[in-house]
């Protein structure tokens, strides 16, 4: 099976190099209004932005940071299909304006925007982020009541396009061996992830030839892969294609790569597609060890449940393994064997220049135990 990767150098506030429905999913973090690293990009956008900004006005400077997001987000409804999924990691944002400190509640606005235009929102997902200091807290230390809580979390905010679910063909394989176990399940659609710097990050960063991955998280925003790997799974099938308008390093792309999914991208700085072609190097191993560390740790599941003296109802087809649901049975991993770089796609006078990607995945090979 083969998969391909697109990535446009373009503002995806226009995204005419992706048709009309012919995305199954959106996975995607834009730029944060009012989070300063943006401000200068924001006024690129939109010089007004600057304005507001100048004169103190922080209510006008937001909206108008949220007017460039919501031009994508029209976009997103054209190009999705009729029950595809949109999942926006987004962070509110902090900040003292003339003195005047407050938040402002990007997730909120986010959600209103989606929800006017005919997305129905789902629940949704609270993530923590890194927390390690003890000088965080702002305001006026142990005294009351100037003192602020720290924003240590972010939302990904989930939209299904339309009020009618997708439909897949009677016993798609694509979709029945994209099953995910069931102990996975029941972490994954969990609505507060306190572990999502875990296992996948530190297996995804051993492919950064050595690069310092906190280092690149900061100059970038990039998010860590295990997001946007949960929902690849969680929302899409084998095949799906999976869109994000705001790529950044591509992390989006790589667990798309790493999930067997295509995927496609809007990028504004070309820097970061150079940041890319490093991580795309060791695919092939961050996919494979992923396969095998879900594999391990749902063998450990099962002797712990074991343990506990509950027994199991189903066995994996192709894997030595019992499962806990009849879902699960078809359950079967892919790793990547091979990824090409595609010939420059052609160039529009939206889109200056873009790349891609061809990978080719095989079963996950599996060491014999
Ligand atoms: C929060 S970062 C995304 C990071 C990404 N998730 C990753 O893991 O690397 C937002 C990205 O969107 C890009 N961007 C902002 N506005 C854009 C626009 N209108 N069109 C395309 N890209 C845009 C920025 O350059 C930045 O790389």
């Amino acid at each position: 099976m083969e998969t391909t990767h697109r990535v446009f150098v373009g503002d995806a506030r226009d995204l005419s190099g992706v048709e009309d429905d012919s995305v199954e999913l959106v996975v995607t973090s834009p730029p944060y209004p009012m989070i300063e690293m943006w401000d200068d990009l924001f006024v690129e956008l939109d010089p007004s932005v600057g304005d507001a900004l100048e004169s103190g006005d922080g209510r006008e400077a937001f909206e108008a940071m949220h007017a460039q997001l919501d031009r994508v987000w029209d976009e997103l409804e054209r190009v999705l299909v009729e029950g595809g999924i949109a999942c926006v990691n987004v962070g509110d944002a902090t900040r003292s304006l003339e003195d005047s400190f407050r938040v402002y509640p990007n997730h909120a606005r986010v959600l209103e925007a989606f929800e006017s235009r005919g997305f129905d929102p789902l629940p949704d997902v609270l993530w923590r982020k890194p927390a390690n200091s003890a000088a965080k807290f702002m305001g006026s230390g142990t005294l009351p009541p100037n003192a602020y809580v720290t924003l240590e979390h972010e939302y990904v905010l989930l939209f299904r396009n339309g009020d009618v679910k997708r439909r897949f063909e009677p016993n798609a394989d694509r979709r029945y061996e994209a099953a995910y176990f069931w102990e996975e399940r029941n972490r994954w659609f969990s609505d507060v992830w306190t572990e999502v710097r875990g296992e996948l990050q530190e297996l995804a960063f051993e492919s950064d030839d050595g690069g310092d991955a906190s280092d690149l998280r900061d100059r970038s925003a990039a998010y860590p892969l295990e997001i946007p790997y949960r929902l690849i799974c969680m929302y899409s099938a084998y095949g799906d294609t999976v869109l994000d308008p705001f790529w950044g390093t591509g992390t989006t792309t790589l667990a798309a790569m790493c999930t067997g999914r295509n995927s496609v991208g809007y990028e504004l700085r070309p820097e970061f597609l150079e940041v890319f072609e490093d991580r795309v190097s060791g695919v092939p191993t961050l996919s494979r060890s992923i396969g095998r560390a879900r594999l391990d740790r749902h063998r450990e599941f099962v002797r712990q449940r074991r343990e506990d003296g509950n027994s199991f109802g189903y066995e994996a087809e192709y894997y030595d393994t019992p499962v806990v649901t009849k879902m699960e049975r078809e359950v079967r991993f892919r790793e990547v064997v091979d990824v090409d770089p595609l010939e420059a796609i052609g160039a529009t006078d939206e889109v200056d220049e873009g790349t891609g990607y061809l990978a080719e995945h095989a079963p996950l090979s599996v060491p014999e135990s």
